[in-house]
Order: structure tokens, then C-alpha cells, then sequence
């Protein structure tokens, strides 16, 4: 994650991050998906290649006005609270920089980079259809083995896919899916 100077009615921009996790979703294929933490909307910009309905979310209403520019189902809610679908995929590149509060919503994940990331991944798992996937974004500055054992108990088969060092930290991508 680059940490990027912004005020609070800024966003997210793409970054090393929003590209590892690109290049991973790129090639997946379906009827519907959803991108959660949208940012930009870089992600569900992809996703609307080769996906027919792409619905994007975020809590920061200054990125969905971004995000609206290239996708035009922008939910403003957390996570997927304010859904009720059947996903074939749901992605999404996770806030999950440890932090005591979060005071930048766009990368504060609470202790050990799990409270937020577990949140967003509880209300994400009701809107991935039977045998759909959730592709999520953590780190190695997460807890992430203990991301991935939360994520299993929702009901996902998890594995970690991809990983990518940085200098301060490794990138790494989960892929689950829907038992
Ligand atoms: C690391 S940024 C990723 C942005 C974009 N997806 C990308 O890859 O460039 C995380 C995003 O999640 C959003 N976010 C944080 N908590 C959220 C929540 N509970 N529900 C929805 N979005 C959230 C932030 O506003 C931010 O846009």
C-alpha cells in the first residue's frame, strides 16, 4: 500500500497495490461483480470488461463521484450493507494497515490490520453466490493468516495466490470461494 498524502475529501488513487490486484482479476469472467472499497473505480473498470453488471462501493462519496465517472452502479454504503445479490465475484483491495482508530478510511484496518478487513469480508460473504469467488488484497503488515482462517469460517474455501514484495512489506492476494 502507498500511503499517499490526502485531505478527508480526497481518495484513494491506484496504486502498486490497485495494480497487483488488477492484474490478478483481469482475466475473470461472469454475469456479475462487485468491487468493494472502489476508490477510483480503477478496479471495477476492469471488471466491466468481461462482466455485464459491475457494481461498485465505497464510504468515501468523493471517490464514488470518481469512480461514477468510469462505472455507473456506485453504491455509497460499507461494504455491502446496503446490497442484496448473488455475486460471481467480489473483489476488493482491503484498508488493512494496522492502526488504534482509523483516522484515513482509505488504509486504517484496526488491530492487527483485521477489524475493518473482517468487516467488510462478513458483510462481502452473503453476496457471493455457491461456488462465486472473493478476491481480497492484504499484506504481510495485516495478520493475514488469521484474515484468511476468519474468512474460512464464513463459509470460503481460501488460499493465498499471488504474493508481491514491496520494500516495506509484502503484497499479498486471497482467493476464496463460496462452499
Ligand atoms: C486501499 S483503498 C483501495 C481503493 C481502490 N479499490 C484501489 O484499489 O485503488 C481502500 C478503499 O476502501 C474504502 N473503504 C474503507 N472502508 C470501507 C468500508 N467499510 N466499506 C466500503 N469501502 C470502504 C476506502 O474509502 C478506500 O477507497
Amino acid at each position: 500500500m502507498i500511503l499517499q498524502k490526502r485531505s478527508f475529501d480526497d481518495y484513494y488513487k491506484p496504486a502498486e497495490d490497485t495494480f497487483f490486484l488488477a492484474d490478478h482479476i483481469q482475466k475473470e469472467k461472469g454475469h456479475a461483480a462487485l468491487d468493494i472499497g472502489t476508490g477510483s473505480g480503477f478496479l471495477a473498470n476492469i471488471l466491466s470488461d468481461n462482466f455485464e453488471f459491475v457494481v461498485a462501493t465505497d464510504i468515501n462519496f468523493e471517490a464514488l463521484k470518481k469512480a461514477h465517472r468510469v462505472t455507473k452502479n456506485c453504491v455509497c454504503c460499507s461494504s455491502a450493507d446496503a446490497l442484496r445479490y448473488g455475486f460471481d465475484l467480489v473483489v476488493c483491495n482491503l484498508p488493512y494497515l494496522p492502526s488504534e482508530k482509523v483516522v484515513d478510511t482509505a488504509v486504517d484496518g484496526l488491530e492487527e490490520g483485521l477489524g475493518i478487513p473482517t468487516n467488510i469480508i462478513k458483510s462481502a460473504s452473503s453476496m457471493v453466490r455457491k461456488n462465486g469467488k472473493l478476491v481480497y488484497l492484504t499484506s504481510s503488515l495485516a495478520n493475514y493468516l488469521e484474515l484468511i482462517r476468519r474468512t474460512e469460517l464464513l463459509g470460503f474455501s481460501a488460499k493465498i495466490t499471488a504474493k508481491k514484495k514491496l520494500f516495506f512489506e509484502e503484497l499479498v492476494i486471497v482467493e476464496c470461494v463460496k462452499l
